[in-house]
């Protein structure tokens, strides 16, 4: 049984006051039956994970380096994510793709290095609308995950994240048939690569637009072990309906 995992990227947001946020979480989820996650900045990682009445909620990263030291001025290893008390880092997410070009093999390079430190490496793949509309989504998240996952991927170590680009931020949704198509596609490749065994205890995520109000119905699709969620996860409220759906799928 894959346990769910509801898992929010504050992306470049936040600050201390910010904190307040992860306990609520933390007090409205003090026993919950899936894994809740917050990827804060990486200044608020080291106080999100310490701060005591926020044990409950595990914290992130939002990219690493793909060394374990060195002259990289403004970079963080996994290390030090792991150190400042991170268990997972989100890698290879559009945004980085596209905003510092990273390539497929910058992606597994990360990866390999986040779970040499002992991370859960949270793999991003999805396609741009132009790629969808000319029937390429299907090669282009194969490509991805071959180029972007690395060997020594297992079950703990890894989850894979589907965030079509064109629904990142957007409000706009795959329908549930798209989702299923692709989520069914990643857990097909997973096996074939890893054997079934690894193949099907590796979490699959859908992100891009996720709701309270349209988590259910996702949660619902075959293959969907949880939600990468950016914008619903800043409130706790919000992300706290999301949750809820999450423990009832
Ligand atoms: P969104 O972002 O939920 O705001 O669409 C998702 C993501 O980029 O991970």
């Amino acid at each position: 049984m894959r346990r769910k995992l509801a898992a929010g990227n504050w992306k470049m947001n936040g600050t201390g006051a910010s904190l307040s946020e992860i306990s609520a979480l933390a007090k409205m989820y003090p026993d919950a039956s899936v894994d809740i996650l917050v990827c804060p900045p990486a200044t608020l990682l080291d106080r999100a994970a310490h701060a005591e009445q926020a044990s409950a909620v595990l914290v992130g990263g939002q990219n690493c380096h793909a060394a374990t030291s060195g002259a990289h001025t403004g970079d963080l290893s996994a290390e030090m994510l792991r150190d400042a008390g991170a268990t997972s880092v989100i890698l290879g997410h559009s945004e980085r793709r596209e905003d510092h070009g990273e390539a497929n093999e910058d992606v597994r390079d990360k990866a390999r290095a986040a779970m040499d430190a002992g991370l859960t490496a949270i793999i991003c793949v999805g396609e741009s609308l132009q790629q969808r509309e000319a029937a390429n989504t299907l090669d282009i998240i194969g490509g991805q995950m071959s180029g972007s996952i690395p060997d020594q991927s297992t079950g703990e170590n890894l989850v894979v994240a589907y965030e079509p680009i064109w629904a990142i931020g957007t409000g706009k949704v795959p329908t549930l048939e798209q989702i299923g198509e692709v989520h069914d596609f990643i857990r097909s490749r997973l096996e074939r690569r890893f054997g079934e065994g690894v193949g099907r205890s590796v979490r699959l995520l859908y992100g891009g637009s996720v709701k309270p109000d349209n988590a259910t119905e996702i949660f619902g699709v075959s293959n969907v072990d949880g939600a990468l969620v950016g914008g619903a996860s800043l409130k706790a409220q919000d992300f706290a309906g999301i949750i809820d759906a999450l423990q009832k799928a």
